[in-house]
């Protein structure tokens, strides 16, 4: 028999995503609903050690469900990654009296909530925040598709300028270590080339496509490079292309953090609600060192440590007809 929750902390770490307003909004109500409080834990992990802490109830999170960022702020925390960090945090969970807690962040947030629970056993649940998009368990991360709406948006207006110009744009896209924001949105906008890290496109191989589609009388492209792409980022990309294949006069632009911010998806609220909840339901059940992810409709637990390591591989037919289609 699992001892009964009285009190959950949550807490946003690492990048912020659109969406984790919407996934705090779901932890509160649905703890309230289940008689358990909660309280809010502000600036990550650093607030956690800080001991900043806020009660939170049904009415301090109304609203918030269509805003971006997150209300309790986010950190990448060099102190949790500390013995003497991880004590104090435990010690301010203990003085508060909090049961369980839930991390809503991505890979770093979630070695981290692992290595907590291994020490001092206190229940962690993780729910997925990111745009990046890059955790196992999970067919979508809350924000990836805000995210890649907005590169959507964007690079449709780019397509304009590029279009009256006869230019070739090569649009840089988050990402570090994934190019899921990349792929996605690069199918979206049609662009001729997408280059990620999980992929490598050489430089040879883009001018020849590139050479190949002005045989067909294209007079503008784009070309979408994930952050982490091997050749370099998008500047340099560009001036690798410059240097040797003329046929374009060439733009560059890095869209940068406007990627992470804004009014979340209905898909990314509805996703953040529906985490919510099975992540405070998960605890209940007396789950802990999971992440919370929905596969094929589902809602499903993946251990951290899983969660963390098996890379999420970008999707083959999506690869796939990206090359296809930009013929
Ligand atoms: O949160 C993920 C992410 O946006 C990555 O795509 C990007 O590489 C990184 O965060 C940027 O981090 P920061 O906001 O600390 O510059």
């Amino acid at each position: 028999m699992t001892k009964k929750l009285r009190k959950i902390g949550v807490l946003t770490s690492g990048g912020d995503s659109p969406g984790m307003n919407a996934a705090i909004r779901a932890v509160v109500r649905a703890a309230v609903y289940n008689d358990i409080e909660v309280d809010g834990i502000f600036q990550g992990y650093d607030g956690l050690i800080r001991g900043d802490f806020k009660r939170l109830n049904v009415r301090s999170v109304a609203k918030i469900i269509e805003r971006g960022g997150t209300i309790l702020k986010s950190a990448r925390s060099e102190e949790f990654r500390t013995v003497e960090g991880r004590r104090k945090a435990f010690e301010n969970l203990k003085e508060r009296e909090i049961d369980a807690l839930i991390t809503i962040g991505g890979n770093g947030t979630f070695t981290g909530a692992h290595i907590f629970t291994e020490e001092y056993g206190i229940p962690v649940m993780g729910i997925p925040g990111t745009i990046d998009n890059d955790l196992y368990g999970t067919d979508s991360t809350i924000g990836f598709d805000t995210a890649t709406n907005t590169v959507v948006e964007a690079v449709d207006k780019i397509r304009d300028t590029a279009n009256s110009h006869n230019r070739l744009f090569f649009v840089e896209v988050m990402g570090r270590d994934s190019g899921f924001i990349a792929l996605r949105a690069g199918i979206a906008t049609g662009a001729i080339a997408v280059l990620l890290s999980e992929e490598e496109m050489s430089i040879d191989d883009l001018i020849g496509v590139l050479e190949k589609s002005a045989e067909s009388n294209k007079t503008s492209s784009i070309v979408i490079v994930a952050e982490g792409d091997a050749n370099g980022g998008a500047y340099e990309v560009a001036r690798k292309v410059n240097e040797r294949y003329a046929q374009y006069e060439t733009r560059v632009t890095v869209l940068g953090h406007i990627q992470r911010g804004g009014t979340p998806s209905c898909w990314d609220r509805v996703l953040a609600s529906r985490m919510g909840v099975a992540a405070v339901e998960g605890l209940i059940e007396g789950r802990t060192d999971v992440m919370i992810g929905i596969c094929n409709d589902i809602e499903t637990y993946t251990p951290l440590s899983e969660a963390i390591k098996e890379k999420f591989r970008l999707n083959k037919t999506e690869l796939r007809i990206a090359k296809i289609l930009s013929i």
